[in-house]
């Protein structure tokens, strides 16, 4: 939605804007002096799950991702609060340790913040990082022969959308709040040990809904496996159940005019590849021999496809 009315202001004329609204990136980079420069990005949402200090704790995780997609480290945060004005205000206190204690975790500070009367609950941070100004990685530089690889399994917002219809088992929707709390620190500096040629972070597009933005930003199709997308457990399940949430419905939409499908997939597992991911994991171009190594250090890190020439469509579907 930003992005369309972004469009129609002029771009920043200013030379230290490295990265401005006009690419679909994480993040803006903005260059402070010839070895540092600044990432920001913000990010905030309603509640995903039913305790406050995990939600405050998935918020953090997931604003901070997106500095660590562009190969930064972040170092301050401010909160963005939106919250009842009759509302309980102990719990509103564990939202904001949650969140204050995902931060420290990433040796990042909460340095401030705002707060808004709201009937609806929402919460996240705008994130600065730092990164030096020739080395931050956007999702523009993808090269065919690269390896992709993804660092988390997806399915968040199937398994949340069958946890409000009462069906989720416990032991999924652990599972899957685990995944939304790790930070995606130790796969950005996993990553950082190689030649990168291109990052994002997967959210609230999907995979797909993502992999199309590197794949148009870098002017390559990108080939994907199905069979080889890590998935949480149960999620396969719970879309099988129709445990589909509009913002599934609406990336599929949007994104499904980029795939070239080659050969039949169950229709459940191509569902989960535009579901919406709260704080998920990074996808990653770059060399084979790269990714070899990554794969080993990195083991959560799987291969699920490669990077093409630029053929019909920008996504190539596999079974
Ligand atoms: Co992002
Ligand atoms: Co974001
Ligand atoms: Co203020």
């Amino acid at each position: 939605m930003l992005d369309q009315v972004l469009a129609r202001l002029p771009r920043p004329a200013n030379e230290n804007v490295l990265v401005g609204f006009d690419t679909s990136d994480d993040a803006g980079v903005y260059k402070l002096t010839p070895e540092c420069a600044l990432v920001q990005t913000v990010d905030f949402f309603t509640p995903i799950v039913d305790d406050p200090y995990t939600y405050g704790a998935i918020a953090a995780a997931n604003s901070l991702s997106d500095v660590y997609a562009m190969g930064g480290r972040p170092i301050s945060a401010l909160s963005i609060v939106a919250y009842p004005a009759d509302a309980d205000l102990e719990e509103l206190a564990e939202i904001l340790r949650g969140g204050y204690e995902k931060i420290a975790e990433a040796d990042c500070v909460v340095i401030g913040g705002h707060s808004i009367h709201d009937a609806e609950i929402k919460f996240g941070y705008a994130v600065t990082g730092l990164v030096h100004p020739e080395r931050f990685i956007t999702n523009a530089g993808a090269r065919p022969g690269d390896a992709l690889l993804l660092t988390k399994p997806i399915g968040t917002g199937v398994v949340s959308t069958a946890l409000k219809r009462g069906f989720a088992r416990a032991e999924d929707v652990r599972a899957s709040v685990e995944s939304m709390l790790t930070l995606n620190r130790a796969a950005c500096e996993a990553m950082l040990a190689y030649e990168v040629h291109a990052c994002t972070d997967v959210t609230g597009f999907g995979l797909l809904g993502h992999a199309r933005e590197m794949a148009v930003a870098s002017g390559v199709t990108l080939e994907i496996e199905s069979a080889r997308v890590p998935l949480l457990a149960g999620a396969l399940d719970y879309a099988r159940q129709g445990a589909l949430a509009g913002g599934l419905k609406n990336n599929r939409a949007f994104v499904s005019c980029a795939v070239e499908r080659c050969g039949d997939m169950a229709e459940e597992l191509e569902h989960l590849l535009y579901d919406p991911q709260t704080s998920g994991g990074l996808l990653i171009a770059l060399p084979e021999r790269d990714a070899a190594e990554l794969e080993r250090s990195y083991p959560a890190a799987r291969r699920i496809g490669r990077v093409r020439e630029r053929g019909e469509k920008p996504l190539r579907l596999l079974p």
